[in-house]
């Protein structure tokens, strides 16, 4: 049945559909195979960025369009169905954001949603957490904010940081004490044109390749004192709280490439005839396309799991529910993405046809904003503490 929404909501959602039918998805083939994206993404990233899809959470107060998360989980899900790149890049907003909705002043969510909905800024924010030797071993950071009278200057390199060459603002997290182990971990709000701050070498990606990933570094960068968020020492839990809230929604891309895997390999089921009839007549092909759509509605499923226990009871934990949602989502779109190249046998493995792109990109869906085996950590952890 998938998400519940009402009428606003879906007209919200159906323009989503209409924006990445219209606007992304003729332009889609051409820029993933591009060395470098070029205007035309750029052009595409600032048409969403004014129809206000980088603020869909954003407070209407703030400017933003206020909705809640079942309905940004669909319109994530429709622009992936047409491309996981671009919706990476909006949802990689998304990301950037959450610290400061969950944990900033008023001052710090009005900086942000300026620059989100484009006021005064790219459209694009970006979360500047994982390192070189600091990837699903989030606390191992070495960036670090000194204190120095009312300002932070801030030393380190991120890599692999979606967003990072089109953003106009970054949330970082940077050792402020490092004798005090993940306690003494910060988050900041770091504009781009403040002197020290560079783009460091952009990534040449398996998929995604509509989303722009980079290094970004930080050298003897200045802020002033009131760009950390919330308290000092509690970045690492802002972190994990954020990736709580985001982490289903990354399940949402998953789920868009499921679900375009899944109407690809119908379509070509019905139009392929062998032996005699449509292919979907024949039990192996018409099973593992059932077993594509179980699948499917499982891992939505899950989103909804997970954002009714957010919902319901705003005090409890729900990180369980994210990881179950996360790690679910992720590992069945890389097996509906594969089923659907093997249903279209030759032309699913050739680049004349879309689903092989849809296996490239679901990949990813395994690894970014923590690994399935980090997931699987999480919720081991859940288990091994009941008795
Ligand atoms: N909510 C609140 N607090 C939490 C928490 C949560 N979900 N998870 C941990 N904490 C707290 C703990 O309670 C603990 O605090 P106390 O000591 O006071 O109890 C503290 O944080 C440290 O917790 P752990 O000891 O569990 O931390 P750890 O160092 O063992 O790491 C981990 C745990 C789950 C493996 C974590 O490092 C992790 O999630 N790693 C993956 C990182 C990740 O997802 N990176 C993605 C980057 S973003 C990205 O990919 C985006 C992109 O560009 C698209």
């Amino acid at each position: 049945m998938g998400y519940i929404l009402n009428k606003d909501q879906q007209d919200l959602v159906d323009l989503a559909k209409d924006f990445a039918q219209k606007k992304v998805a003729p332009f889609v083939a051409e820029l993933d195979r591009a060395e470098v994206p070029g205007e035309k993404l750029y052009e595409i990233y600032k048409e969403a960025v004014d129809i206000g899809f980088c603020g869909l959470e954003i407070p209407e107060e703030y400017g933003g369009m206020g909705q809640d998360y079942y309905t940004v989980a669909a319109v994530y899900e429709e622009l992936a169905k047409v491309d996981a790149g671009f919706a990476t890049a909006v949802a990689a907003s998304g990301l950037g954001l959450k610290p400061v909705l969950q944990h900033g002043n008023d001052a710090q969510k009005q900086l942000y949603a300026d620059n989100l909905t484009g006021e005064k800024g790219s459209g694009f924010c970006a979360f500047c957490l994982t390192e070189p030797n600091a990837g699903s071993d989030a606390a191992a950071g070495t960036t670090v904010a000194v204190k120095q009278g009312d300002e932070y200057v801030i030393n380190g390199t991120k890599c692999f940081i979606t967003n990072g060459g089109v953003a106009s603002v970054f949330t970082v997290f940077a050792i402020t004490d490092k004798t005090k182990g993940v306690k003494g971990i910060s988050a900041f709000i770091v504009e781009k044109d403040r002197p020290g701050v560079s783009i460091g070498k952009e990534e040449d990606k398996m998929g995604i390749r509509l989303s722009n990933t980079t290094e970004v570094i930080f050298q003897d960068v200045h802020i002033p004192a009131d760009h950390l968020i919330g308290q000092e020492g509690k970045g690492f839990v802002y972190a994990m709280q954020t990736l709580d809230l985001a982490r289903p929604m990354v399940a949402s891309l998953a789920v868009g490439i499921a679900q375009r895997a899944l109407d690809e390999a119908v379509k070509y089921a019905h139009e392929r005839v062998t032996f005699g009839k449509p292919i979907i007549k024949h039990e192996a092909i018409a099973f593992k396309l059932a077993d594509m759509d179980i699948k499917t509605e499982v891992a939505r499923s899950a989103i909804i799991n997970f954002l009714n226990t957010y919902y319901a009871e705003p005090k409890r934990n729900y990180t369980r529910e994210a990881a179950i949602a996360k790690c679910y989502a992720g590992d069945i779109s890389v097996e509906v993405a594969l089923d659907a190249v093997q249903i279209l046998g030759g032309f699913g493995y050739s680049r004349e046809y879309p689903v092989e792109k849809l296996v490239r990109d679901a990949k990813i869906m395994q690894i970014y904003e923590g690994t399935n085996e980090v997931q699987r950590i999480v919720i081991s952890g859940f288990l091994a503490a009941k008795k």
